[in-house]
């Protein structure tokens, strides 16, 4: 996923590029670039590596205009290069376009252009959807905006694969054009100016009023207004929304890393996404965005739970949840697999799909998918404009608020929040009793200040971290409802660490995966106080036996038990089996966190990663 940022004003458009790029960073962050429009030409500044690069590097050749578009790129065709930053050329040096997406027969229309003369500087699509714009309206009689529309939506028709656009040309000063398939586009309205971004985080601190693209749309825009019409010309309805997130959401507070400040959200945004869906009269959660009667919803004889990394380990509990809570038939897929897939399903199967970012290009095309065979698909996403909310046929909101860290955070337990307020329902309108359906809710609304507890711990979950920072390998066990767990704790290792941490179900262990204990290769059991508990006591007793270290992730009551096989017990509150994979993936994000602290690890913008997989 890349991030694009587009200004059209009375004001200079770099500082408010390069601001908006920031925002945009943790969206991919291999290389940056701008563009501006001034005195009758265009003026590329691009540079690999981050925003601050870019910005030292336009420090020593300052760029002017008042019409500016931007990028900061995650590599999808070819390689980490000045070259194949954004901005790109057409070929008359005129145009300059940037490019969220992927154009799927970018090299057949390529090998095209070169049989007609087009030189390439770059390996990447984009330049080739430049240079597709550009031929259009070089060979067009007209040199107006309307001429380059037109260019556009010739171009567009050619390509496939996704696009979120921001086109200007030298000789229209003035004039942004964006267009999407695919990837988010949001249109930003000011007073006497306005913005394209891929999301609104770039632009709150200009304006909360934005107009969210859909597919297939073109927008112009000018210091003074905007025209949204279709790919095939026709005029198209829009709404202006006003945006809940402020400039400060975004913002990282006092905290050196997002993610750690999204860490510490979590007692807040668990609270959000139980706020008004608890209902204590009839001891069940009350999900009105679902769009489904009770009738609907008991006529459903198997539910299926897809996404993609975080989302989909979420989907594991919820899983158990739903089987436990609702006895009805549950799976979860990877999204990526799930389209592909020829799952048997019925009428009466219905789907989630989750996404915190609501633009993974698997979990959509899963939607999309699962639409097409006709069956009710319902999203769990955070971001309300996305396209994944926008194309559900009902769903729950996160409102977790921004999640800029790429390392999911607050979302997992959000969705994991969801996901039991989900099974509570399905529950309720089948065998679960209102006394069981009252335990369920005064256990969720004891659980923020569980989470609260869990927070306090952070510095001796540091200490502990700081002490396994230099292993290779790190194993995560759990069982049942801390599989999953334990899978997303060692992903969040994994994915700001670059440990080679991988997660099991802990009766795994003898089955070939304790092969690789050693004394250098720590193993963190989720153990807490449940039916398992001597289950996991033995398979820890296996691990040190063989001399591994263990670090124990325990609940309160079982302290010294745990402390008399770990070598180190981290004790989090006890909690009902489906609400302790909570508690317990907190504990494993400061673990993870000060890991990665320790090593002097990008945090916030790992290696090779994206917040969000807007390409397949
Ligand atoms: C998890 O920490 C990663 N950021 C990644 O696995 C992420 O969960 C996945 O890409 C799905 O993103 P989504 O929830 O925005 O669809």
């Amino acid at each position: 996923m890349c991030g694009i940022i587009g200004y059209v004003g009375r004001s200079q458009a770099l500082p408010i590029l390069l601001e908006g790029l920031k925002r945009l960073e943790y969206r991919g962050y291999d290389s940056a670039g701008v563009a501006t429009i001034e005195e009758g030409c265009i003026t590329v500044r691009k540079e690999v590596g981050r925003i601050e690069d870019l910005r030292r590097a336009i420090g020593q050749h300052p760029v002017g205009g008042t019409t500016g578009i931007s990028h900061t790129r995650w590599a999808t065709h070819g390689k980490v290069t000045q070259e194949n930053a954004h901005p790109h050329f057409d070929r008359s040096g005129k145009m300059a376009l940037v490019h969220n997406g992927v154009i799927e027969n970018y090299a057949s229309l390529r090998t095209q252009l070169e049989e007609e003369g087009h030189q390439f500087v770059s390996q990447t699509d984009t330049e080739v959807l430049s240079h597709l714009i550009g031929r259009a309206f070089d060979r067009s009689a007209e040199r107006t905006t309307s001429a380059m529309v037109t260019a556009i939506r010739e171009a567009l028709q050619l390509v496939s694969g996704t696009y979120g656009i921001a086109v200007i040309h030298a000789e229209l000063p003035g004039v942004i054009i964006g267009a999407r398939r695919g990837s988010p586009l949001v249109l930003g309205i000011g007073k006497g100016e306005h913005f394209l971004a891929s999301d609104v985080s770039a632009i709150v601190g200009h304006t909360r009023d934005v107009v969210y693209l859909n597919d297939y749309e073109i927008v112009v825009l000018n210091g003074e207004g905007f025209t949204i019409t279709t790919l095939e010309g026709n005029g198209a309805d829009y709404n202006v929304t006003k945006v809940e997130m402020t400039d400060e959401d975004v913002g990282k507070g006092d905290y050196p890393h997002y993610m750690l400040k999204e860490i510490h959200e979590q007692v807040r945004s668990v609270t959000d996404a139980l706020r008004g869906r608890l209902s204590h009269e009839e001891a069940t959660a009350k999900l009105g965005g679902l769009n489904m009667t009770n009738a609907a919803l008991r006529s459903v004889e198997r539910v299926i739970l897809t996404g993609c990394g975080t989302a989909f380990h979420a989907a594991m509990i919820g899983e158990y949840a739903i089987e436990t809570l609702a006895q009805i038939p549950t799976e979860c897929e990877f999204a990526s697999e799930f389209r592909y897939r020829n799952l048997p399903m019925t009428k009466d199967t219905l789907v989630f799909v989750l996404s915190q970012s609501g633009e993974t290009a698997d979990t959509l095309a899963a939607l999309r998918e699962s639409k097409r065979k006709g069956h009710r698909t319902l999203g769990i996403c955070n971001n309300v404009a996305s396209t994944i909310a926008r194309e559900s046929d009902g769903g729950v909101y996160m409102h977790a608020g921004p999640e800029i860290g790429v390392a999911a955070t607050k979302s997992f337990t959000s969705q994991v929040t969801i996901l039991t307020l989900i099974a509570l329902l399905l529950g309720r309108i089948r065998n679960l009793s209102s006394s069981d359906g009252s335990r369920i809710i005064a256990e969720l609304e004891a659980l923020p200040a569980k989470i609260e507890q869990v927070l306090t711990l952070e510095a001796e979950i540091a200490a502990v971290a700081r002490r396994y920072a230099q292993a290779k390998v790190m194993l995560f066990m759990g069982r049942q409802y801390n599989y999953p767990v334990a899978l997303e704790g060692a992903l969040k290792l994994k994915e700001i660490s670059y440990i080679a941490a991988s997660g099991y179900a802990s009766a795994e262990l003898k089955h070939g995966v304790i092969a690789l204990v050693n004394e250098e290769t720590p193993s963190i059991f989720i153990a807490p106080n449940d039916a398992l508990f001597h289950k996991n006591l033995s398979n820890i007793e296996e691990v040190k036996a063989r001399g591994g270290p263990v670090i124990g992730i325990g609940t309160q009551g079982k302290g010294a038990e745990l402390s008399l096989v770990c070598d180190d017990v981290i004790l989090i509150p006890d909690a009902p089996e489906y609400l302790t994979p909570i508690l317990a993936s907190i504990a494993l994000q400061f673990f993870a966190y000060y890991i990665a602290v320790e090593l002097e690890c990008d945090v916030d913008k790992p290696r090779n990663l994206a917040k969000s997989v807007t390409v397949e």
